[in-house]
């Protein structure tokens, strides 16, 4: 992302690209904000073949009509915030599990300030709650809502969570995964923040553009770190399953996102 190009403009271009490179879009701005700027030919390489060969409902027009028209009844898109900061919540356990269990000490600290990060955008789509709908949820069900972040910090010492199904070493299958997921999220995070601007008081509009930028920056971070490790791994060993990989993770996240759709879920 060019220094010059706000974080509004940036949704702009996704929004306006085309449906086939939408999801490239995000990889390339989520890359052009590293510095140096990061090259991740192996990686964009199978990114762009998965797409190629399934493009993701998660970018096309239909979807967003879809999720404005669910969008336009406040109700739902209150729901659909306490949703958000459940899924950031859960998204931030499992990482953190994952991080426990990493062999890599650098892979470590990234995942656990993964972790970290979601764990605080449980509580960025609570204030956005707050901001958007004041006073519609009763403050002991709000306090309670709190508990959905499980409060991480990077001081804190990572432990796995017993018996979870992350608690094991992360391998580049997993950074696949997270990263289609993040591109997802950003995608959505784009249709939300028209969403949020019909919604929300003027008054409160300032302070909930400041919580979606700073979720917007996140968001891109994860997609190019994440695009970062893949690239590297597959340079030291992994490139000819690397196309593979991202083949069958998207056309799985195809089927979750269609499923979700049905029941008009467009959570990150
Ligand atoms: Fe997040
Ligand atoms: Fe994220």
């Amino acid at each position: 992302m060019s220094q010059t190009r706000t974080l509004a403009e940036v949704c702009t271009l996704f929004t306006t690209a085309p449906p086939a490179d939408r999801v490239a879009a995000v990889a390339r701005a989520a890359l052009s904000q590293c510095s140096p700027r990061a090259q991740c030919p192996m990686y964009l390489s199978a990114l762009n073949k998965a797409v190629s060969e399934e493009l993701p409902p998660f970018a096309t027009d239909s979807y967003c009509d879809i999720y404005r028209g669910a969008a336009a009844d406040g109700n739902w898109l209150a729901v659909s915030l306490m949703t958000n900061a459940e899924r950031e919540g859960d998204g931030a356990t499992r990482l953190w599990s994952l991080a426990a269990c990493s062999d890599n000490r650098r892979e470590q600290q990234l995942l656990k300030r993964h972790a970290v990060d979601e764990s605080r955008h449980a509580l960025h789509y609570l204030a956005l709650l707050d901001l958007c709908f004041p006073d519609t949820v009763a403050p002991s069900f709000r306090a309670e809502l709190d508990q959905l972040s499980p409060g991480y910090s990077m001081d804190q010492a990572l432990v796995a969570v017993p018996g979870s199904p992350y608690a094991r070493t992360p391998s580049i299958d997993d950074f696949a995964q997270m990263n289609i997921a993040e591109i997802r999220t950003t995608l959505h995070h784009v249709m939300q923040r028209l969403a949020i601007a019909q919604h929300c008081p003027a008054d409160n509009l300032a302070k909930a553009t400041a919580i979606l930028d700073s979720l917007l920056g996140d968001e891109l971070y994860h997609v190019s770190y994440t695009a970062l490790l893949i690239e590297r791994r597959s340079r030291d060993a992994e490139r000819d399953r690397l196309p593979a990989i991202f083949c069958k993770r998207l056309r799985d996240f195809n089927r979750i996102t269609s499923e979700e759709l049905e029941r008009r879920n467009f959570d990150s």
